[in-house]
């Protein structure tokens, strides 16, 4: 049996110390069923050679190197580089140093790797890696912004860590896989969600006791994240309404940044017209501190208690004006998981509630993994299993049009 025809997909390499990682990314490549046409900076071939990657992809690698030509070679490669761009999908380049970026991002066409670049109608995947400092100059957020602003442009921000110049700082390429894997999405992608725009909330909330203190919890925002980068992934317009976290915003997301539940109130009810599909995943504290002293607490030996009032249940009140818009609830239990995310349910009027356990090791709260289940207002519930948040944000969303398709057949 033959599998599914291999994908046709660029790697250009740029040279910069992390070329050497662009050996393991093409094998990733390979083995994930993409055809792998490389592209060698000639400084790239100071770092690595072209040998190594021929091996790797089993496929000659374009080296730029006239030089070596005959006067016939020369000719055909005048036109190589707009035969290479109509026959791959995607262009990836990894590294891409910050001479590329700029020679990319002001349509310079030097070499081959930059002329392909302005051939090339298919998706870009731009990696840059550089030292901290370079990768912090203004000409080069200058030139990834025009980059990430250019249609069908991804770009997969470097890592933090220790750098080969021996500075510590953001720079260094990804792991190889991270990037096969983001690939694997972009070349895979379902436009399920195109036309649809989905209201997010994530993260936790903040709600001050006074001007140094605050009370929160430990959301850490990934699972709401996770879904926003999904949708977007799928076509949706997303507007992302996050409390206080640390991770990056997904590409293509429109981040409202808020901190108190009140503010992140406000945000949603401002912006829930606009939205086809609302998902709160957030962790939205239940009190607030109404009368916050202008100045610090000071302590004394004395007990001290705290008023607090109620905040708005921003779930319940979007539960009660939501017109054919579908209203997806977060539940985080510590125990009797699916009975309480079916009283949430019906309370705060949801098509769905997506239950988890967040007193277990290694899944809610903070955690790279979770374990949900998924509690609709019709049908049977449905159990996850442990999986990486991103996964399980996709499958949440394949439920989620799942009932948008109920509702249509049901005539509503
Ligand atoms: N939620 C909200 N506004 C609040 C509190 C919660 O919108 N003030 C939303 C959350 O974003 C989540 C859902 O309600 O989608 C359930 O949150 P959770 O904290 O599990 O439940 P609570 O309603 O706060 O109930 P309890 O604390 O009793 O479990």
């Amino acid at each position: 049996m033959t599998g599914p025809e291999p994908i046709p997909v660029v790697l250009g390499v740029g040279g910069g110390i992390a070329a050497y990682k662009a050996a393991e990314l093409a094998r990733a490549l390979v083995k994930d069923n993409c055809r792998v046409q490389t592209v060698m900076t000639a400084a790239a071939r100071e770092f690595i050679t072209p040998l190594t990657l021929a091996a790797l992809t089993s496929n000659k690698v374009i080296t730029d190197l006239f030089s070596d030509r005959g006067a016939d070679e020369i000719l055909a490669s005048a036109v190589e580089h707009i035969q290479v761009a109509r026959t791959h999908r995607m262009l990836i380049v990894a590294p891409a140093t910050a001479d590329l970026l700029a020679k990319f991002a002001h349509g310079l066409a030097g070499d081959f790797l930059s002329t392909l670049y302005l051939a090339f109608e298919g998706e870009v995947v731009l990696c840059p890696a550089m030292n901290s400092a370079m990768w912090a100059h203004p000409a080069t957020i200058e030139n990834l912004a025009k980059l990430a602003a250019r249609p069908r442009h991804h770009i997969i921000p470097p890592d933090s860590g220790d750098l080969a110049c021996g500075t510590t700082g953001p720079g260094r390429l990804p792991e190889p896989a991270a990037i096969a894997a983001k690939v694997h999405r972009i070349l895979h992608q379902r436009h399920d969600l195109d036309g649809e725009t989905i209201l997010i909330t994530a993260g936790p909330t903040r709600e001050p006791l006074d001007p140094v203190r605050f009370i929160s919890n430990r959301s850490s925002g990934k699972m709401g994240y996770a879904i926003a980068e999904a949708a977007a992934e799928r076509g949706a317009r997303v507007i992302l309404v996050s409390g206080p976290v640390h991770i990056p915003v997904p590409e293509g997301v429109e981040l409202v940044e808020t901190e108190t539940a009140a503010r992140m109130h406000d945000a949603v009810m401002e912006r829930v017209g606009q939205a086809s599909i609302i998902i709160k995943a957030a962790a939205v504290a239940d009190y607030y501190v109404a009368a916050v002293p202008n100045q610090k607490v000071k302590k004394t030996a004395m007990r001290l208690s705290l008023e607090l009032d109620p905040t708005p249940d921003i779930l319940a009140e979007i539960g009660r004006v939501k017109t054919d818009q579908i209203l997806i609830g977060f539940a985080a239990e510590t125990q009797n998981m699916v009975d309480e995310a079916r009283r949430k349910l019906k309370t705060k009027n949801c098509d769905m509630v997506v239950a988890n356990l967040v007193n277990q090791d290694g899944t809610g709260f903070e955690s790279d993994d979770n374990e949900v289940a998924l509690v609709p207002a019709e049908g049977d519930v449905v159990r996850l299993d442990r999986a990486p948040k991103r996964l399980l944000a996709d499958q949440i969303l394949d439920r989620v049009l799942g009932l948008r398709l109920q509702r249509h057949a049901r005539g509503r």
